[in-house]
């Protein structure tokens, strides 16, 4: 979502527009703004584009110059007018736009409604709203701090009161919030392109800190109150280069944002060393115990997710999975009866043959599930349950951080079956859940600079070739898969994933002098099987990249570079694993000198058959 926020003497409309437009290029779904105008609060908001929000300003105007704006990406509640934001206390005293995720609110809710609050939207941020009018003490900022303490999550928030008309208070726990200072008057975005046109000093706030904004001045304080000192920073870049936060390319961006996605999907979703995903999915425990098998549908790289999915289940469950790509699936006539999930994956929720996919399981009464990025989309509505990523928008065409959250979806999925069906020992899911949730962290590892230049030294060697070839076992496997096509899709080098078992079998013969091979031997189960086939491929000439957990010291002798992964369960090596594929992938075509984030030929969604 985009957050901007304007307190100074010029029409806050105009600037909160222009702020605004400055985001859209994330895609969003709704927008709104509140403007004081000397005497109230004044809300007006759009589901839809920016562009429609305009068209109810233009027959409404919304004078003042106190504001707060908002674009969202929905997470909770489908895209409406109702969801959009800002959202007010019933009295319209206090406005409020919120980025992120309050993981807590259903308890706040409940306990609102039991005082007898009403809420009108299915948002988490309403609770924010009706917080700060029930915990109003007389004073704004001290209202916030106390209010801020009752939220669990990841946020940022932008908050006005009739009350206190002088002052734009903001907070930040987790979520980028930058204020932006101006001559006599003030700023706050959630990205540095919605201000840069007004400002180029700013403070960027840190995790935990809060700022009171007037027209000539900026506060900096802690949540408990302490105040900051913090040096003004000059912004150098242009537009362009503040829309991919400083990175040369969205993909990279994407890349970089996937421990902060990691974590998201999983925020709220994991209490006491189990997953509840209660809250989400209608499936009752005895409706997991009925499913007899399950169809796993998608195309391109939410296939490849669905492809470890078949590994994750069927180790955690032992249901028998399919998986199909959604093109073949509609019309291979698939078994299915009402015991049959099938679980649609899809990023944009908008894919065509996935959508038609969804359609015919769904007709031959299959229960359907969708696990997507997008609420709202048309596969997030036409499916009896939804499960969604919290990647946010994605905007390369070659998928990142969706496919990383998409596994970190089907791992929470899988454990929360594996627990009501009781398939497995408790001491045993319970750790996967603790290594589930050091996965971010771990994420984090793997974008250090030494780390991603051993990725980025080895990618330009390989860009001159025109063939390459990844193996592996197992999720190996189904990750070689992933990085195949991630490399295909940017850097146009033809390459192919082969389960390194049936090389032999064929694709041997191919095995020349200096062809590169990207080598994954991760699972510990097949490690020494995976290691016989890489000395196949070396006893033939081929150039050798390997990629192994962190504490391995045998890999080395039998190929020529190696990249270690942290350690973490076989289960879960794949969300790590593909982050350096990614970043071979993203080098290998910025050195060839194609267009990283617009491939030629494909579409980020493709709506059409
Ligand atoms: C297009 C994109 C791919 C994506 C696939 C499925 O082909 O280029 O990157 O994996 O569609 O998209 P979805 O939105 O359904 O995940």
């Amino acid at each position: 979502c985009g957050i901007v926020g304007y307190i100074g003497s010029k029409e806050a409309q105009d600037i909160m527009l222009e702020g605004l437009g400055k985001l859209e290029y994330r895609g969003y779904d709704s927008a709104g703004l509140a403007v004081y105008n000397g005497e109230t609060i004044g809300v007006r908001k759009s589901k839809g584009r920016l562009a429609e929000l305009e068209e109810k300003l233009q027959v409404r105007f919304l004078p003042g110059s106190l504001g707060i704006g908002h674009t969202r990406w929905a997470t909770h509640g489908k895209p409406s007018d109702e969801n959009a934001h800002p959202h007010v206390d019933e009295q319209g005293l206090f406005a409020v736009v919120h980025n992120g995720i309050i993981e807590n609110y259903i308890e706040l809710k409940e306990e609102l409604i039991a005082k007898g609050y009403q809420f009108t939207s299915e948002t988490d941020t309403e609770v924010v709203a009706k917080l700060l009018a029930d915990i109003w003490d007389g004073d704004l900022v001290s209202t916030v701090r106390k209010v801020v303490q009752r939220l669990n999550g990841a946020y940022a928030l932008g908050v006005i009161s009739e009350y206190e008309p002088d002052k734009l208070v903001a907070v930040r726990l987790a979520s980028p919030l930058v204020v932006g200072i101006g001559e006599n008057e003030n700023f706050i975005a959630s990205d540095i392109p919605a201000i840069l046109k007004y400002t180029r000093d700013v403070y960027i706030l840190e995790d935990g800190e809060l700022a009171v904004l007037t027209a000539t001045d900026v506060e900096l304080m802690r949540l408990d109150g302490t105040p900051i000192e913090r040096n003004v920073m000059k912004v150098h870049w242009d537009i362009e280069t503040a829309e991919k936060g400083g990175f040369d390319h969205f993909m990279l961006k994407e890349i970089y944002e996937q421990p902060k996605a990691i974590q998201d999907t999983l925020a709220g979703r994991i209490k006491e060393d189990k997953v509840d995903l209660s809250n989400e999915i209608s499936l009752s425990k005895e409706d997991v115990q009925q499913i007899e098998r399950i169809h796993f549908v998608a195309c391109g790289t939410a296939y490849h997710a669905g492809l470890v999915g078949k590994y994750v289940f069927e180790k955690l469950t032992r249901i028998p999975v399919e998986v199909d790509v959604a093109s073949e699936y509609r019309y291979r006539e698939p078994i299915i009866n009402e015991r049959t999930l099938f679980i649609a994956v899809s990023q944009s929720g908008e894919t065509a043959d996935t959508l038609a996919a969804l359609r015919e399981a769904k007709q031959r009464g299959a229960k359907v599930l969708a696990i997507t990025n997008v609420v709202g989309s048309s596969v997030a509505r036409e499916a009896d349950d939804v499960i969604i990523t919290w990647a946010g928008p994605e905007i390369a065409v070659a998928s990142t951080k969706a496919y990383t959250s998409q596994l970190i979806a089907i791992y929470l999925l899988g454990i929360y079956f594996a627990q009501q069906l009781e398939a497995k020992n408790v001491g045993e899911l319970k750790e996967v859940v603790a290594q589930l949730q050091k996965l971010s962290e771990k994420a984090e590892l793997l974008l250090q600079p030494e780390q991603v230049s051993i990725v980025a030294n080895f990618a330009r060697e390989i860009a001159k070739h025109q063939n390459l070839f990844f193996i592996g076992r197992g999720l190996d496997y189904a990750v070689a898969l992933e990085g195949s096509l991630k490399l295909k899709e940017i850097s146009y080098i033809h390459s192919e994933a082969y389960a390194a078992g049936e090389l032999k079998h064929g694709t041997l013969a191919l095995i020349e002098e200096n062809i590169p091979v990207l080598a994954i031997a991760t699972q510990k189960a097949l490690y020494e099987k995976t290691v016989s086939n890489i000395q196949e491929v070396k006893a033939r000439g081929a150039y050798v990249l390997g990629v192994t957990i962190t504490g391995d010291t045998e890999l080395n002798k039998s190929v020529d570079e190696v990249i270690h992964i942290p350690k973490t369960l076989d289960l879960l090596a794949p969300v790590l694993t593909v982050i350096p594929l990614q970043l071979f992938a993203y080098y290998a075509c910025v050195e060839r000198g194609y267009d990283v984030d617009k491939p030629r030929n494909l579409a980020k969604s493709v709506t059409v058959e």
